[in-house]
């Protein structure tokens, strides 16, 4: 790293050189969704004195109550993002069926998905929140429908999160390991700050929403159990809990210092007809890629999350990922019924 720090642009060039890729257009592309990011991360520093803070009185698709910033996050996103001539299309946790780019501007062949703010329920709380993004490509020219966005995230050619918190940073792959910048806010410039992030193998931190626990299913009961029981059990050791209520918060700690993650399937879930709480197109896939890019694992209990071929575009998947060891002890008690 130079004295002054690499930029995003200066790491992505690099990094395409590197590969021998020609990444002009995946530079400006993920300009674009730098600049969207600093912009959201203004709004949540400023605040209620920027007017953002709670409810917005709608819900969006999936029945949710929005906040005031889940509808700001969202279109400050499509604004800067649609008119690059690069995106063909635009699908996002706020929007019922996907963007199309409106045709004043150049159609590309990029396709974005993404959840605009992510733990938004922690907005009027001051706590933290993020973006969660993934990129994949669309291969034909003709306009994209929803189905072209439901390509399995092994397809992904770049995925990240922006964290709002004590520090703004953006974390990405394009496949290539996965790399952190920090904001600084004096250049206005993502500064590369953690330039190779790893994922221990073990770990001994979980995160589970708790209040579920008398409706988890036997394998995640077992496996909270015996983290549980601590030195006493048959871990031997004994295990924190950490829940951020944010996926973004939550998978920047593991990514940070390991640990497993879970939003597994449950008998509330299934009563409810859902198949998972998190969504697989913006939230399970990006973060599975980079679950999968520092080492670690990304799993549903039966199959891996970036192998799941999707049937729709707000699909909801269990969730699983983190330690490789973790997820893999955790995937043997799903085996063994
Ligand atoms: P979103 O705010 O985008 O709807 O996502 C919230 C998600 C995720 O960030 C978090 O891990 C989980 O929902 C929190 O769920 P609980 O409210 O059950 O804790
Ligand atoms: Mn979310
Ligand atoms: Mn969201």
């Amino acid at each position: 790293m130079s004295q002054l720090g690499t930029t995003l642009t200066q790491y992505i060039i690099e990094q395409g050189r590197a590969q021998n890729e020609s990444r002009g257009a995946f530079t400006a592309l993920l300009n674009d969704v730098a600049t969207a990011c600093k912009r959201l991360s203004n709004l949540v520093r400023l605040g209620e004195l920027a007017g953002v803070l709670g409810t917005a009185g709608q819900e969006n698709v999936q029945g949710e109550q929005q906040k005031k910033l889940d509808v700001i996050a969202n279109e400050v996103f499509i604004e800067s993002m649609q008119h690059s001539g690069l995106l063909a299309g635009i699908a996002s946790e706020e929007m019922d069926a996907h963007y199309p780019i409106p045709e004043r501007y150049p159609r590309g062949d990029y396709l974005l998905a993404f959840d605009p703010l992510d733990g938004s329920s922690n907005i009027d709380v001051n706590g933290s929140t993020g973006t969660i993004f993934s990129i994949t490509r669309h291969v034909d020219s003709s306009a994209p429908s929803d189905i072209d966005f439901q390509q399995p995230g092994s397809r992904q050619v770049c995925a990240g999160y922006c964290l709002y918190s004590s520090a703004s940073m953006l974390v990405i792959t394009t496949g290539h390991g996965v790399a952190g910048f920090t904001l600084d806010n004096s250049v206005g410039e993502f500064i590369l700050s953690h330039p190779q992030i790893k994922v221990p193998r073990q770990t001994s931190e979980y995160a589970i929403n708790a209040s579920n626990a008398r409706h988890w299913l036997p394998p995640e009961k077992r496996y909270v159990d015996e983290c549980n029981a601590g030195a006493d059990g048959p871990r031997g050791r004994d295990f924190n809990m950490r829940w951020a209520g944010s996926m973004v918060g939550d998978v920047h700690r593991i990514l940070s210092r390991g640990g497993l993650f879970l939003y597994p399937m449950d008998a509330k879930l299934a009563a409810a007809g859902k198949h998972g709480k998190l969504r697989l197109l913006y939230e399970a896939n990006p973060m599975a890629m980079l679950m999968e890019q520092a080492g670690g694992k990304a799993h549903t209990g039966t199959e891996r999350i970036l192998d799941i071929a999707p049937s729709s575009l707000h699909q909801r998947v269990p969730v699983i990922m983190g330690s490789a060891d973790e997820v893999e002890r955790l995937i043997g008690y799903h085996h063994e019924g």
